[in-house]
């Protein structure tokens, strides 16, 4: 179902003040990162096309976005084929997309499994959501984002990299997900396609991550969003980029 929350007469024609507003969809938009960078970019009056399971807690966060742009929420799971088709559905009407960001993510247990105890079914469940959700979603979205020069920007982690005891679901789906975020750019190189580590933040799935550990000490996501709004706007070559790196080395960004 489709929470509408446009704005003092605003449809998506996507005009205001006389100049086209970009679409962005961010999955995953109604807490942690994926939320700060929806309120970033309302900030910028960009259209929002948004998605995450729970319905209520959706609703006030793109409640809170209608006072500087307008936004469609969807409740839904990235992993249901037949959500994916409205959120592709929500673009199409809104005339196009000039960013997606595959945000939500599933973490495979709290406390994380070992790999000897992981259930397939857990593991299936990760990599749906981590991996094959974004693929399918970007799939379904490629005309789109062809025909604006659009971005895709995939939340990564370092667990894609690095060998954590309980992290093996999830550090497989990342991996995974930085290797089809660079396959896609080969083979759609008018689109710009990133994976990008944020670095430790905190939040529901970071406490979710250490059940028994004070972290309070941990960044807040707010803090990696001006990261990803530099890579948005300098536009570097696709590939993978640590926020770290992006955050405190601008050399790390070249004009391609
Ligand atoms: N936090 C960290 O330290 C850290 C470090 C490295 C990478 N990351 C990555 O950063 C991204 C954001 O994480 P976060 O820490 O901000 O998480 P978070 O605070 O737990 O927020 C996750 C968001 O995604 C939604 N979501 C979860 N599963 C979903 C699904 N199947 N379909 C649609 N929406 C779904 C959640 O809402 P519902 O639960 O209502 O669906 C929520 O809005 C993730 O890709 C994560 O892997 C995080």
């Amino acid at each position: 179902m489709d929470l509408k929350f446009e704005h003092g007469g605003i449809t998506n024609t996507q005009i205001t003040k006389g100049t086209l507003m970009p679409t962005a969809l961010i999955t995953g938009a109604s807490a942690g990162l994926g939320q700060a960078l929806a309120e970033a970019l309302a900030r910028r009056h960009w259209h929002l096309v948004v998605d995450a399971r729970g319905r209520d807690r959706l609703a006030a966060a793109a409640a809170a976005l209608t006072s500087e742009t307008t936004v469609d929420a969807y409740p839904g799971s990235v992993t249901d084929p037949r959500h994916r088709t409205e959120l592709v559905t929500a673009v199409r009407r809104a005339g196009g997309l000039d960013l997606l960001v595959h945000n939500a993510s599933e973490l495979g247990g709290s406390p994380q499994p070992g790999l000897a105890d992981l259930e397939a079914a857990t593991f299936a469940q990760v990599l749906d959501t981590n991996v094959g959700a974004p693929v399918q979603l970007t799939r379904q979205l490629l005309p789109e984002l062809a025909s604006s020069g659009g971005t895709v920007l995939a939340i990564s982690s370092d667990a894609a990299v690095e060998h954590y005891e309980g992290w093996g679901a999830y550090g497989a789906s990342k991996a995974a997900l930085d290797h089809v975020i660079g396959t896609f750019a080969v083979e759609h190189p008018s689109i710009r396609w990133y994976a990008v580590d944020p670095g430790d933040m905190r939040t529901q799935m970071h406490q979710a991550a250490f059940p028994d550990e004070d972290i309070s000490d941990r960044p807040l996501p707010e803090t990696v969003v001006p990261t990803l709004l530099r890579l948005l706007d300098l536009r570097p070559p696709s590939g993978r980029y640590r926020g770290a790196d992006l955050a405190v080395d601008t050399t790390a960004v070249v004009h391609s």
